[in-house]
């Protein structure tokens, strides 16, 4: 496997995909929902995963795709290259914003992350990651992590969380969002995978994500020495939804330890 041509394949693709979304931004965008009234999504998500499928297709047809909105393959195993698409992670910052949303892809050969993307598309930062050559935001290398306690650690996590909620004890994030020096949300899982790859996120933690969003960050962030699993300390099977933690090595730990205490449900 070629996978110096596959990553500059999967670069220039990304690129161009980018560059339809801005583009899109000239027409009329139009919006729907799907499992609930906030849970969004646009006609132009949907091309950007065709574009990227139809391509794929053509060029790599022994690859799989999982994508997001549902025109890759039924993926339900690792084998065999595997393509893991988020076309706009962050469609509610798409809407809303025109902004804070990325472009995520993971390439996965026998469920071991190869290739890492992230395209914060409005702010034109590509961070991209082969695995055990290091990652990059654009042309510069990512410095691999120094560890961090909580005390002085920024923490990636929604508000929603520290409410009452049917997936975790609230009241021990609180302690956790009381004991970090500050917390921050960005809405788009990719963005802040980005951040704790260039160190401005410690942490980001999550209570329900899907492969898409996590697969280009998840290989990215190895490649500066952070760590990701479930909030059990499990390893991602990049197939189902589960719950998840990024975070600098010792304070991944530190967090699942002191802080997580999860529901049966
Ligand atoms: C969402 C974003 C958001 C996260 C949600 C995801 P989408 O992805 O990553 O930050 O909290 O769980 O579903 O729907 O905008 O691709
Ligand atoms: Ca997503
Ligand atoms: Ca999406």
């Amino acid at each position: 496997m070629d996978w110096g041509a596959i990553d500059r394949y999967a670069k220039s693709l990304i690129k161009e995909a980018g560059h339809r979304i801005r583009v899109s931004f000239a027409g009329k965008i139009q919006i729907e929902t799907k499992a609930d009234a906030n849970d969004l999504v646009t006609d132009i998500d949907r091309e950007i995963e065709q574009f990227f499928i139809s391509r794929i297709r053509r060029d790599f047809p022994g690859h799989r795709i999982l994508g997001e909105e549902g025109f890759g393959d039924d993926v339900r195993s690792g084998e065999g290259v595997v393509w893991i698409l988020d076309p706009i992670d962050g469609t509610m910052n798409f809407i809303h914003q025109r902004r804070n949303f990325a472009i995520s892809l993971g390439i996965f050969a026998d469920g071991v992350g190869m290739l890492g993307y992230i395209y914060d598309v409005m702010a034109d930062d590509f961070y991209h990651a082969f695995r055990g050559e290091g990652a990059y935001r654009n042309d510069e290398r990512l410095p691999v992590l120094e560890p961090v306690s909580v005390e002085k650690a920024i923490i990636g996590i929604n508000a929603s969380w520290v409410a009452p909620n049917r997936y975790i004890d609230h009241a021990a994030v609180g302690r956790l969002v009381s004991d970090c020096r500050g917390t921050r949300s960005y809405g788009s899982a990719a963005i802040e995978l980005a951040h704790v790859a260039a160190g401005r996120l410690d942490a980001y933690l999550s209570m329900r994500l899907a492969p898409w969003d996590i697969a280009g960050g998840s290989v990215i962030i190895r490649e500066v020495g952070a760590v990701s699993t479930n909030l059990r300390g499990e390893e991602l099977d990049m197939i189902s939804n589960d719950t998840f933690i990024a975070a600098r090595q010792g304070l991944h730990q530190g967090i699942l330890d002191q802080y997580i205490r999860l529901k049966q449900t």
